[in-house]
């Protein structure tokens, strides 16, 4: 069997080429168990799994406990928000006193960059980052890749815009890294405010204007404007942002091809993206949620095989 190059999926920059392919024909198996009526592998029957969250989610810790159902592991959640954490223990002594209970794998979303690395040098159980703060956010990035894979049959010199929050957000900087090591050419696109000074340095275009960044695209992934991270005023305000960097259908069906439309959620409606075109035959919005629990399942089957037992 191929494996991976690396113990945990802290993020898209450590991994190979090599190991994204081998995670995205790994995913393309899973979907087709997903699809059976029995939608359940016996793989990993003796493995346990520890969800940490300590941020809000629902379509990743929904798609990470599915996904480990359906390769028949034992899954245990924890939250922050109704936790001992609320009492003063840290992060460490939460994982420990977890994996005392013999725990092999952790996945964890933390608020703070670099957490997940941080518990992969600490503890004794494989690690998967499921977004720590501003920094990466790998298994969205994965399905992303695997998304846009399964419209356009490969990645290849296909040209994709993020448009949105790009300081802000994990979810453009693993995509920046995967679609650039799948071999895609990447272009974020935003106000001057919300993309960072370093991006060139990545080797992605910049563009401020949607419209033209529509028109060169094969893809857009439109991001949500975080407001929960924003210490400080960005633009003026959400009805000016919308008016400038928001997709609507007319702008959409005035474009002379057709361009796929992404988002990983949550979206608000109106802001960066209009109803008629997140729910447009056009948007690929829900078929990532679908793919996101086989491409979940193969990070982490492929990591478990890791584990001695
Ligand atoms: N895309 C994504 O990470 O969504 P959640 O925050 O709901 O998990």
């Amino acid at each position: 069997m191929d494996n991976l190059s690396v113990d945990h999926l802290t993020g898209i920059n450590n991994l190979t080429k090599a190991d994204i392919e081998l995670i995205l024909k790994t995913a393309e198996t899973f979907k087709q168990v997903i699809n059976r009526p029995i939608k359940k592998v016996p793989s990993l029957r003796d493995i346990t799994i520890a969800n940490l969250f300590f941020e809000n989610s629902t379509r990743t810790r929904l798609s990470f406990e599915l996904a480990e159902k359906r390769l028949s592991a034992d899954v245990v959640n924890f939250s922050a928000a109704n936790s001992s954490v609320k009492k003063g223990e840290t992060l460490i002594d939460t994982t420990n006193n977890i994996l005392s209970m013999k725990v092999d794998m952790v996945v964890m979303r933390h608020p703070n960059p670099g957490a997940a690395k941080f518990l992969s040098e600490r503890v004794n159980a494989r690690v998967i980052n499921a977004g720590d703060g501003t920094h990466e956010h790998p298994t969205q990035a994965l399905l992303d890749a695997f998304s846009i894979r399964e419209q356009l049959g490969t990645l290849e010199g296909k040209k994709v815009v993020i448009v949105g929050d790009i300081t802000h957000s994990r979810v453009a900087l693993s995509n920046i890294y995967c679609l650039q090591k799948m071999g895609a050419e990447v272009m974020v696109c935003g106000p001057t405010t919300l993309i960072p000074k370093y991006i060139a340095e990545l080797g992605v275009k910049v563009e401020h204007n949607l419209r033209k960044a529509l028109e060169w695209c094969d893809v857009a992934n439109m991001l949500r404007i975080q407001l929960e991270r924003q210490d400080i005023k960005y633009f003026p305000s959400l009805r000016e942002y919308s008016m400038l960097f928001g997709l609507d259908k007319k702008l959409l069906d005035s474009l002379d091809k057709r361009i796929i439309i992404m988002h990983p959620g949550p979206i608000n409606r109106g802001v960066e993206i209009t109803s008629d075109v997140a729910d447009s035959d056009q948007s690929i919005i829900l078929q990532q949620v679908e793919n996101g629990v086989a491409v979940r399942m193969a990070c982490i089957y492929l990591l478990a095989s890791k584990i001695e037992r």
